[in-house]
């Protein structure tokens, strides 16, 4: 440190007086020009731009969404297309199958259908996958719950009911998707399968067990 003010700049600084800076202060005010008021145009023109942009995005999404109903989407289908007699493009019920599955199913049974030992079941190469539609539509319906063997593996765990969230497109497309891939091989499950089988167990409210499931026809 060094003590004499006449060598630290630090302490000469104390020196100025408080007149002396509000002097110079005022100077370099008067000095600065005034803050200019009004528009100037570029922001004008970018406001512009940016609504232009909006009003784009905003009537590209009302044409092409396809109605954003995850079943029917084809960015080809225009608005008047769907009430003017040309049927929109059917998808494969496997390939909306698989988006249902993995967004609703894969976090347990895993995205190459495998599960995991002791905790969830595979559904590649399952007997029950492949086995009666009417057990595996009320699994996704109602939920399972207590002992299941599935592959020779055990399990005795708890999955959720899907009735409430899942149409029956969706339920019979995600169950036509996971009897397909993986080397699975059942037939497709129907929409109309599904509607008959929700309206038949209707009156059901907890899951249901594997003992149950086995005398289901
Ligand atoms: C929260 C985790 C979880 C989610 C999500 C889930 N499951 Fe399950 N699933 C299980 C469990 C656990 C069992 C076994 C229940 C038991 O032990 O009784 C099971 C059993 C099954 C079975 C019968 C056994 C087998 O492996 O073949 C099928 C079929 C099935 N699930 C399909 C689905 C489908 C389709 C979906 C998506 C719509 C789904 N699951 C979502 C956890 C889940």
């Amino acid at each position: 440190m060094n003590a004499d003010p006449a060598k630290n700049p630090r302490l000469e600084q104390a020196e100025v007086s408080d007149e002396q800076l509000q002097r110079v202060h005022a100077i370099l005010l008067r000095e600065k020009p005034e803050p200019t008021e009004g528009y100037s145009p570029l922001p004008l023109m970018l406001l512009g731009l940016m609504s232009a942009c909006i009003l784009f995005s905003a009537v590209y999404l009302g044409r092409y969404s396809g109605g954003f109903d995850p079943l029917v989407y084809d960015e080809r289908i225009l608005p008047g297309m769907l009430e003017g007699g040309v049927p929109p493009a059917v998808q494969d019920p496997r390939v909306v199958g698989k988006r249902i599955f993995m967004s609703n199913c894969s976090a347990c049974h895993q995205p190459s259908g495998q599960g995991i030992p002791g905790v969830y079941p595979p559904l590649a190469g399952s007997e029950w996958v492949q086995g009666p539609e009417t057990r595996i539509i009320r699994i996704v319906l109602h939920g399972l719950s207590g002992p299941i063997t599935v592959k020779g593996g055990q399990f005795n765990n708890a999955m959720t009911a899907f009735g409430p969230l899942l149409k029956d497109e969706q339920i019979a497309a995600v169950l036509t998707y996971i009897r397909s891939d993986w080397d699975n091989n059942a037939p497709p499950v129907s929409p109309d399968r599904v509607k008959e089988i929700r309206a038949a167990v209707a009156d059901r409210t907890g899951p249901w067990t594997a003992d149950e499931l086995r005398q289901v026809p």
